[in-house]
């Protein structure tokens, strides 16, 4: 898999995914969400993928969409095309788990990008901010409603609406990164939460990940009933007999992703 924009490395069974346009502090551009889109499609259906990590690099996960290639495009253009358009919402309907492993700036759609993985791993270094009001416009690809989701009205508005920047205890505090850690162990802290995740039933991270997702699509009696029948669901799979049987032999369980 060779890509411009994009770096590609297997850590046994996690897709260490590095955006690679160091120049443009990473910036999204089309060529770069297209090839983030296409790579996801061929990790979906590769079995030896079992989870993702998305990261940057030390001064930036990603500044945000590519403002330089964006500046001059009319109101058909991107009404036309429907910027954002659906390679960059791929990795939001990405079925495995991701994790966002972010130093630096993560930035518009950046920090969009970032919350549509599964969850942040935020280095001491990081910063989170929706700039786009600074440049005349607002967030296009989620930011207004999944940053409102995870911290909440008050400080999204705050966000939204000055457009500042929030460091990583900040961004800690308020629930938009799960984990904060020093800059020198992001990468490896990210893989190992991965790693662990690749350890277990496939098929039951899928319907934990399903089920955490619908939280944010339903009431809360649906989505409990939702969780319910993916529940009832697992006791189909050989994996919750064998995780199970393993916790009441005291033996470590070896799931089959079946
Ligand atoms: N698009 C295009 N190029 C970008 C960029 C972006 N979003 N962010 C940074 N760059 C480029 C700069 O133009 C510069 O390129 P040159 O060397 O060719 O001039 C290079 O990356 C380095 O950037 P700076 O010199 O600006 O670095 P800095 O350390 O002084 O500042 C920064 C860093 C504060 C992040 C600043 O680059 C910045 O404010 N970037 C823009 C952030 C932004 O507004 N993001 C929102 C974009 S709109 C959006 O994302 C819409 C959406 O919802 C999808």
């Amino acid at each position: 898999m060779n890509y411009e924009n994009l770096l590609v490395e297997m850590h046994g069974k996690v897709a260490l995914i590095t955006l690679n346009r160091p120049k443009a502090l990473n910036a999204l551009s089309p060529a770069l969400t297209a090839e983030l889109s296409d790579l996801l499609d061929r990790l979906e259906t590769d079995d030896k993928v079992a989870a993702v990590v998305l990261t940057g690099n030390e001064k930036a996960f990603a500044a945000g969409a590519d403002i330089k290639v964006m500046k001059d495009w009319s109101y058909m253009d991107v009404y036309k095309s429907d910027f954002i358009t659906a390679s960059w919402e791929r990795l939001a309907s990405f079925r495995k788990p991701s994790i966002a492993a972010v130093a630096g700036y993560a930035l518009g759609g950046g920090c969009e990008l970032a919350m549509m993985c599964d969850f942040i791993i935020a280095a001491d270094t990081a910063k989170f901010g929706q700039p786009e009001i600074t440049i005349g416009t607002i967030p296009g690809a989620g930011g207004t409603q999944r940053l409102t989701r995870f911290i909440g009205k008050s400080k999204a508005m705050d966000m939204v609406l000055t457009g500042r920047t929030m460091d990583a205890e900040e961004a800690e505090r308020c629930g938009l990164v799960s984990r904060l850690v020093p800059a020198e162990q992001l990468l490896d802290e990210a893989l190992a939460a991965a790693s662990r995740i690749a350890e277990l039933s496939a098929p039951v991270v899928m319907m934990a990940k399903e089920s955490v997702n619908r939280a944010f699509e339903t009431t809360l009696s649906e989505g409990v009933r939702f969780e319910r029948r993916l529940f009832h669901s697992t006791f189909a799979l050989a994996d919750q007999k064998e995780g199970m049987a393993a916790f009441a032999e005291k033996r470590k369980p070896a799931f089959k992703n079946s």
